[in-house]
């Protein structure tokens, strides 16, 4: 349960420690992205990094748009907050956020075996499009999702709130 309102707002570079406190909490260490890389998410060109707060850091999306494809790079929500909509919350604002930027679609990674990731996407609308063999190591395949069609008006699956 999560105390109070929910925002939904672009990170800013003061941001980065609650950032590496959510990606410690939300993966595994030989999966964990460095300071260094979330900081090219926060400088970076093309960049979209929202964060959702209450009362504390709750979850953080990133983006990065290159012409009219946006590639979701990482979403994380701290464990004690999931199945909350925080994600539904980030994915749709990130989703907005892009598509203000130019993109027409949405493509993302995900390991084969992240059944709430995948669950989640596909909620909001993502479309397998392929698989790739190893792609996060021997046996560790990935699946290539999509969303479609940004620029008619966001229709993603409504869910109750
Ligand atoms: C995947 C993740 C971001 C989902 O965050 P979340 O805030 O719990 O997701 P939401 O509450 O918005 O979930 C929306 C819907 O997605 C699906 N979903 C989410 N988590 C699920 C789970 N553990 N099992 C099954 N379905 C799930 C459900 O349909 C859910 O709706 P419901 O709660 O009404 O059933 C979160 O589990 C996480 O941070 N995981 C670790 C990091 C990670 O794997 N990131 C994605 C890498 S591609």
């Amino acid at each position: 349960m999560i105390a109070g309102r929910i925002n939904v707002v672009p990170a800013r570079q003061d941001d980065l420690d609650a950032i590496m406190n959510l990606e410690r909490s939300g993966f595994e260490p030989a999966e964990q992205w460095s300071e260094r890389s979330w900081q090219g998410e926060l400088l970076g060109e093309g960049r979209t990094v929202l964060i959702a707060r209450s009362h504390q850091p709750l979850g953080v999306i990133a983006l990065q748009t290159v012409d009219h494809t946006a590639d979701l790079h990482r979403l994380v929500v701290a464990p004690q907050h999931r199945r909350s909509r925080v994600a539904t919350q980030l994915v749709q604002a990130g989703v907005e956020a892009v598509r203000h930027l130019g993109a027409r679609s949405v493509i993302l990674e995900v390991h084969w075996t992240n059944e709430p990731a995948i669950a989640l996407y596909q909620r909001l609308g993502f479309e397998q499009l392929a698989a790739r063999n190893d792609y996060y190591g021997p046996g560790q395949h990935a699946l290539i999702l999509k969303l479609w069609d940004l620029q008619v008006p966001v229709t993603l699956t409504e869910v109750e709130q």
